[in-house]
């Protein structure tokens, strides 16, 4: 049991769908998981093939259901702060140069909804459902949760969530802004793949730069987030994907990228 891997990697074309593998666990974190998820990662941005990530959690009723509470039950202070200096997922998560796609099949919970976050979009079943519950257990969100979730649906409904650690299903998850579609849940995996290809199809240098962009539409003030997309649209000019994809317009013809 112990050498399965806690993530599976399965290639659909140019898309790679990443499973977290612990149902047993509710796909709890744990620090294997995190390190296969880093690896992970780190090798679908390194090959070229690979265009588009999707994140899902094994099994019908589960994505994340967070960092895994075991961990913590003799972590010291100081063990923590070590833990918090090694490389983070969701920092991963939000660096990673590819559209990344969370699939969320279930419960989305803690680190699972902080990781689900980190993610460019978020794609939820029906069934799934959402919340910070870090407060039961006398902590905080410590995954980015504090910034990230007020950040998608605004202060008071963050400040709500957090607060109370109450679970929300996928309807108000939709209503808030949590999750950008609810799909029936029968429908998720090919709703999102469908999706994903649809992304995969487009130029691999846009895309990077569009990522790119609107993640420094959070970071910086809207001047200089203005003068950085005008830097990165040049950029985007002096790509053979652009040549491909402004002659295909014209020539009435489908554009093939090739990401250079
Ligand atoms: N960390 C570690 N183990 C976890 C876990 C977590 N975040 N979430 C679930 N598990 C474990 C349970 O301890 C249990 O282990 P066991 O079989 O060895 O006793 C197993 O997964 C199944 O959990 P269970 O609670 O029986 O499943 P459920 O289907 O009834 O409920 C949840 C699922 C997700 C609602 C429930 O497990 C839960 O609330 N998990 C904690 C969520 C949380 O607080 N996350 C924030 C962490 S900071």
């Amino acid at each position: 049991m112990t050498d399965q891997p806690r993530l599976t990697i399965e290639r659909h074309g140019a898309v790679t769908l990443l499973t977290v593998n612990r149902p047993e666990k509710r796909n709890a974190l744990d620090g294997r998981t995190r390190q296969e998820f880093l690896d992970a990662l780190e090798a679908a941005r390194a090959d070229r093939e690979v265009r588009v990530v999707i994140l899902t959690g094994a099994g019908d009723k589960t994505f994340i259901a967070g960092a895994d509470i075991g961990e913590f039950a003799d972590r010291s202070p100081v063990a923590q702060y070590e833990a918090s200096r090694r490389p983070s997922v969701y920092q991963a998560a939000d660096e990673f140069p590819k559209p990344l796609i969370a699939m969320i099949n279930g419960y989305c919970l803690g680190g699972g909804n902080e990781l689900a976050m980190a993610c460019d979009i978020r794609i939820a079943s029906d069934r799934a459902s959402f919340g910070q519950p870090e407060v039961n257990l006398g902590i905080l969100p410590g995954g980015g949760g504090t910034q990230r979730l007020p950040r998608l649906v605004g202060l008071g409904t963050a400040f709500k969530l957090i607060y109370t650690g109450q679970i929300v299903g996928a309807a108000e998850a939709l209503r808030i802004g949590l999750v950008d579609e609810v799909v029936p849940h029968a429908e998720l995996r090919a709703r999102t793949l469908a999706l994903a290809e649809s992304i995969a199809a487009k130029s691999p240098v846009a895309l990077r730069l569009i990522k790119e962009a609107i993640r420094a539409s959070v970071r910086a003030p809207l001047d200089e987030g203005l003068r950085h997309e005008q830097s990165l649209f040049a950029v985007a000019f002096a790509s053979r994907d652009k040549e491909e994809g402004v002659a295909a317009f014209l020539a009435k013809r489908e554009a093939k990228f090739t990401g250079e």
